[in-house]
């Protein structure tokens, strides 16, 4: 079901700082000027991650390879002024050689060792560490890093190690929303016809809100629910944090704002009263298991009391990155249970009152429909 987001899939983020690293289990990366073991297809793999893009390493790893890497572009760090060597490049601090990169082809591969990828670490966007099953003697260790700040894309495993995609935590957000904006055109098409599921919840949402009720859509994506929702009387507000989309719904003629709901100002610019109901349907999956209490909560704080939420979610456990669906790049999907669903709606000021399991292109989805809670909510964030 999830992990099919290898490194190339990536792309469409922009040129990336990359931290390349095998590390045994024990932390070692080397030992002396060597590396302490030598593993089949390892290095192969190393080679076929960085062809074409610029490596970044220290003037002692460069020093025990001995030569520029052939089909890259090698930049060395070195404090040494008087240092070269043929076919490097050669940069003074991290900083240098970053600026540097940013001319040169590919992402910035940083190949080490322990110095080079702790001055780097600060600025990584991904890590691909091949974990070694070995505990050797070594005086060299990857340096420590916040696991809790790293999303992982992406696992292989193989005899002797398994190779580990960390994409830095706030990027698995942004990569999703690019893969949105990328494919929005694609998307607005696959997802075009409302299921039978989709349709009877914008019929009870609508008889629940009256007519003429104002929503708050988070994630319209192609459009395709907020037509639905206008034809039962009720005026919407479209909106979606991929700007592919917004611009795909400005293209259509409809007023559309990018709106991102963990962080951005919920109120609705056309009036200062607060909206009757908030729909979102298949959007809120992608955000973070920590991160939809405080999105709840500031949707509470921008409803009225007695207002309606219809949410959409992929019901599982888990979460991580897939490519099913109606476009093939990968997101990042969060899985919930109902129980645990029921347990945040409540927390964040919305009284459940229907929880619906259903299956739709062949995933398990659950949909709850809520009422704010009449109870003070006021120290929710806006
Ligand atoms: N397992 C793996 O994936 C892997 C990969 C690569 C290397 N390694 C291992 O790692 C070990 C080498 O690591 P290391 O930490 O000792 O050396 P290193 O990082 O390869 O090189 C250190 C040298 O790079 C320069 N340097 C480092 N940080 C700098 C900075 N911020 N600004 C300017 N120059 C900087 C300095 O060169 P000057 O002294 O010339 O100023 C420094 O002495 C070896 O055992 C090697 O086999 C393992």
């Amino acid at each position: 079901m999830l992990s099919e987001a290898p490194d190339e899939q990536l792309d469409y983020l922009g040129k990336r700082v990359v931290l390349v690293a095998a590390v045994a289990e024990n932390g070692v990366i080397g030992n002396g000027p060597d590396i302490p073991w030598r593993i089949p297809g390892e290095q192969a793999e190393f080679k076929a991650l960085t062809v074409g893009h610029t490596l970044l390493m220290g003037r002692t790893t460069f020093e025990s390879i001995g030569r520029p890497l052939p089909g890259r572009t090698t930049i060395v760090l070195t404090r040494d002024p008087a240092w070269s060597h043929d076919g490097v490049l050669v940069a003074a601090t991290i900083e240098e050689a970053l600026s540097l990169a940013a001319g040169l082809p590919g992402n910035v591969m940083v190949a080490g060792g322990a110095q080079v990828y702790a001055a780097a670490l600060p600025y990584a966007d991904e890590q691909v560490i091949t974990r070694v099953h070995l505990t050797p003697e070594g005086d060299v260790r990857y340096p420590a890093y916040d696991r809790s700040e790293w999303t992982e894309t992406s696992r292989e495993e193989h005899d002797h190690y398994d190779r580990v995609f960390l994409l830095r935590a706030e990027l698995a957000a942004a990569a999703t929303q690019a893969a949105y904006s990328q494919f929005a055109r694609e998307f607005a098409a696959a997802t075009a016809d409302p299921s039978d599921a989709v349709a009877v919840a914008v019929r009870r949402f609508a008889e629940l809100l009256g007519a003429r009720g104002r929503v708050l859509e988070i994630g319209s994506g192609g459009g395709r629910d907020a037509l639905a929702l206008e034809r039962e009387g009720l005026q919407v507000r479209r909106t979606d944090v991929s700007q592919g989309f917004v611009d795909l719904l400005r293209e259509q003629g409809h007023a559309a704002d990018r709106l991102d709901p963990l962080t951005d100002d919920l109120r609705d610019p056309a009036g200062d009263a607060p909206y009757d109901g908030v729909w979102a349907q298949a959007s809120l999956l992608h955000v973070g298991r920590d991160d939809l209490p405080t999105v709840l909560r500031r949707l509470a704080a921008a409803t009225r009391s007695g207002g309606v939420l219809m949410v959409s979610l992929k019901e599982g456990d888990g979460e991580g990155w897939s490519t099913h669906g109606s476009i093939d790049a990968p997101r990042h999907f969060t899985y919930w249970r109902e129980r645990a669903l029921r347990t945040v709606l409540d927390e964040a000021g919305w009284a459940v009152t229907e929880m619906g399991h259903s299956t739709g292109r062949g995933e398990d989805w659950l949909t709850a429909l809520a009422g704010r809670r009449y109870a003070d909510t006021s120290g929710a964030a806006r």
